[in-house]
């Protein structure tokens, strides 16, 4: 691992427009599980019973029920680990310029990042499904299930479920930011759910370096990532920060 942490740093070192796309991964080290794999959210609740559109407007109680057992609870205590940390580091050295994140826990601007495209949404805030007022979660009373607006119309969470639309200025700016870097750091995600997987390809059609960051492999790993350093975002993130400082 060691060769490879000194061969990110240098690339990072001369990298101009840096990008990173980032999944559960990154926040595992703060407590958030994923949720795929060992432990995954999803080896515990049907995705389609639970993270889809038409579940939720089908029994939005049972929905609401578990994010706020699985998601609300653990989102509030997170805070952000070495991997978030070594992200905002990036930026301060004037190398990364955005994060695209399908993560909806907020850690990375709670880390100090300042550009994070939320791509999935956030968790951060609620909207009504009647008036589409929005208010902010931590201030949202959840004892009283589904939580409701003023107008009387029920909350729902600023995310975006199964069979819905990435918000239109995410997917362009995403677009954007993938077309621009010349290196992209693809940090904890599988790579599996589209069409986020497809952001490693855009950057890599115009011309960028692709460093991915898992303990596992993913498809980028053979066909997309130029290579893959196996290890957890923290400790890895954090020693190819020291060696940059080495350069
Ligand atoms: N550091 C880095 N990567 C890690 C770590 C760690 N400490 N621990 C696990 N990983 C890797 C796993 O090996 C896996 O490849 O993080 C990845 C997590 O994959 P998923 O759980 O599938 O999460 P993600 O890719 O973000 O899922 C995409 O699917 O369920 C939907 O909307 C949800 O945004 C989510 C999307």
């Amino acid at each position: 691992m060691e060769d490879l942490i000194k061969r990110a740093a240098k690339d990072l070192a001369v990298a101009v427009n840096v990008a990173a796309l980032t999944g559960a991964g990154i926040s595992v080290e703060s407590g958030i599980p994923p949720f795929r794999g060992k432990g995954g959210l999803w080896e515990r609740l049907d995705p389609m019973e639970f993270a889809h559109i038409n579940a939720f407007m089908r029994d939005p109680v049972k929905v609401w029920k578990a994010l706020v057992r699985e998601m609300k609870e653990i989102v509030d205590r997170a805070e952000p680990n070495d991997g978030h940390k070594g992200l905002a580091k990036l930026e301060t050295r004037d190398k990364l310029k955005t994060i695209i994140t399908q993560n909806i826990d907020g850690l990375h601007q709670a880390a100090g990042n300042t550009d994070v495209i939320e791509y999935h949404g956030t968790f951060a805030w609620q909207r009504c499904m009647d008036c589409g007022k929005k208010y902010e979660t931590r201030k949202v009373d959840v004892s009283e299930i589904p939580p409701r607006c003023g107008c009387g119309g029920i909350l729902r969470p600023d995310i975006v479920f199964f069979g819905e639309m990435i918000p239109a200025e995410a997917m362009w700016r995403s677009r954007q930011a993938a077309s621009d870097c010349d290196l992209m750091l693809v940090v904890g995600t599988s790579a599996v759910v589209q069409p986020a997987a497809m952001i490693p390809i855009i950057a890599k059609e115009n011309g960028a370096k692709i460093v991915e960051i898992n303990p596992e492999r993913t498809p980028l790993t053979v066909e997309v990532s130029d290579y893959l350093i196996m290890g957890g975002a923290g400790e890895v993130l954090n020693r190819i920060v020291a060696a940059m400082e080495k350069i």
